[in-house]
């Protein structure tokens, strides 16, 4: 049988699984690629560093250029997370005439013309299911099996860390922190954790997605976003109370040529899909207009889920059919962006608001008038006992549809009234 060698550059939790899926099970990855995926090389930063992977002798290195230089290497898995020296590894094993896959959506968000450009000039190829939703295959649904639909919504859990704290908060009323930590231990979580939680690799993974399936040309730092990292365990309790689970949600909504992006925790109905969407797995809803409403669900971070989305494209190299998907799709090409995004302040949804008053007669009253001149109109009002005897009650209102920016201003508007007590906050409501 052909033999293809291949390296990994990067054996940290993913590189690790790769290794493992390469060399445990060999036989598996020779009958779906028609030939043997070699393990020539494996790159890291500290040869002396435990792993969690058994690797044959000769092949761990430290020496990139061990790869990079060997024209027998044909396939290379990039697993180094960040920006640099990510880039200059990527750009300098395209110029050797090596493929590459990567799980790196940070690299792809921000780098993602000046590398697709680089590699087509090349005439090579980069494949990156892994950037996205992990194990679940979204990257080929969206760019090849559902390509004869005009995506018109894209509604994902695209943050495993993120979603393994909510479940944490919600289940057990756990406090953010101290499940941050266990999601570091179990490997969900980047390098930089602050990116998990205030939104940011959500907001690169909606960028990727936005671009395959509107051709949008979303710059990541763009897309208004929030994470949970500033989430009160207060709105975790009083929306399940409510019936309704708060996830953070990566939503893409097409409107004529106009495009709504958004990451935020919202809260979605309990026991909806997303909903039931758990611990450190991912979800996408996905509405075509030929094929209706689709659900993905599978694990979105970890060591084996993703290594599954690496190998896969690693064999779709190797056989070719992952040149000919990276040559059609012509991706982050200086093609004319076919939708224009719509401003946060226009995006319409119902809102949740927690306000902290003084527990006065009329204050409520102070709240729901400025909430009527802003033209907001209320459908429930929730008012809870003090808490700890302070004589502050959180009073919890839920709007009927309105904009983002009138909900912002009368924020603004009830946050000077004397009675309230701290910042109004206030989340999307995705029925
Ligand atoms: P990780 O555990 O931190 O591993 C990174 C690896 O890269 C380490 O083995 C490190 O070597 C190596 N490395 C760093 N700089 C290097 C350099 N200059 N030259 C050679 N090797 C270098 O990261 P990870 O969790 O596997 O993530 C890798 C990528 O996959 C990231 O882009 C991440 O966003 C993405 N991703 C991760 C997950 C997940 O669940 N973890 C899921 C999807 C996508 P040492 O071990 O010697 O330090
Ligand atoms: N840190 C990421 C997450 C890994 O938690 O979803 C998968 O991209």
């Amino acid at each position: 049988m052909e033999t293809t060698k291949v390296a990994i550059i990067g054996l940290g939790t993913v590189g690790s699984g790769v290794a493992r899926l390469l060399l445990d099970h060999g036989d598996r990855t020779a009958r779906h690629a028609g030939r043997i995926l070699w393990l020539e090389k494996a790159v890291v930063r500290d040869l002396k560093k435990p792993r969690y992977c058994e690797l044959p002798s000769g092949v761990l290195t430290d020496q990139v250029d061990d790869v990079i230089l060997d024209p027998g290497i044909k396939v290379v898995a990039h697993l180094v997370g960040g920006l640099e020296p990510a880039r200059t590894i990527m750009l300098r094993l395209l110029e050797h005439g090596k493929d590459v896959v990567t799980a790196n959506k940070a690299l792809l968000a921000e780098h993602g013309p000046e590398l697709f450009d680089r590699a087509r000039e090349l005439g090579r190829t980069i494949a990156f299911e892994a950037s996205v939703a992990g194990g679940i295959p979204i990257i080929a649904n969206i760019s090849q099996c559902l390509s004869a639909n005009q995506i018109q919504s894209l509604h994902g859990i695209l943050n495993g860390t993120s979603n393994f704290i909510l479940t944490k908060m919600h289940d057990e009323g756990a406090s953010y922190g101290a499940v941050l930590a266990e999601a570091q231990r179990l490997g969900y979580a980047e390098a930089n954790p602050a990116m998990d939680v205030d939104g940011s690799d959500a907001a690169q993974k909606l960028a990727i997605l936005a671009h395959l399936a509107f051709g949008a040309r979303a710059d990541w730092q763009d897309i208004p976003r929030k994470g949970i990292d500033t989430l009160d365990v207060l709105d975790v309790r009083y929306a399940k109370e409510m019936g309704y689970r708060i996830k953070l949600l990566a939503v893409a909504d097409l409107e004529g040529d106009t495009l709504e992006l958004d990451v935020s925790p919202a809260l979605v109905r309990a026991r909806s899909p997303l909903a039931e969407v758990n611990g450190p797995f991912n979800a996408i809803r996905v509405e075509g207009d030929a094929v209706g409403p689709l659900f993905f669900h599978g694990q979105g971070a970890g060591q084996m889920p993703t290594a599954s989305a690496v190998v896969a494209d690693m064999i779709d190299v190797a056989v070719g059919r992952a040149a000919i998907t990276f040559r059609t799709l012509e991706l982050w090409s200086n093609r004319k962006a076919r939708v224009t995004t719509l401003p946060d302040d226009d995006a319409r949804a119902k809102f949740y608001l927690r306000c902290m008053v003084d527990d006065h007669p009329g204050v409520l009253a102070q709240v729901t008038a400025l909430l009527g001149a802003g033209e907001i109109s209320i459908a429930s009002v929730l008012q809870h006992e003090p808490l700890d005897g302070s004589g502050v009650v959180p009073l919890v209102i839920m709007t009927h549809e309105t904009t983002e920016g009138a909900i912002a201003r009368a924020c603004e508007a009830i946050d000077k009234l004397p009675a309230v007590r701290s910042k109004t906050v206030h989340m999307w409501v995705r029925d």
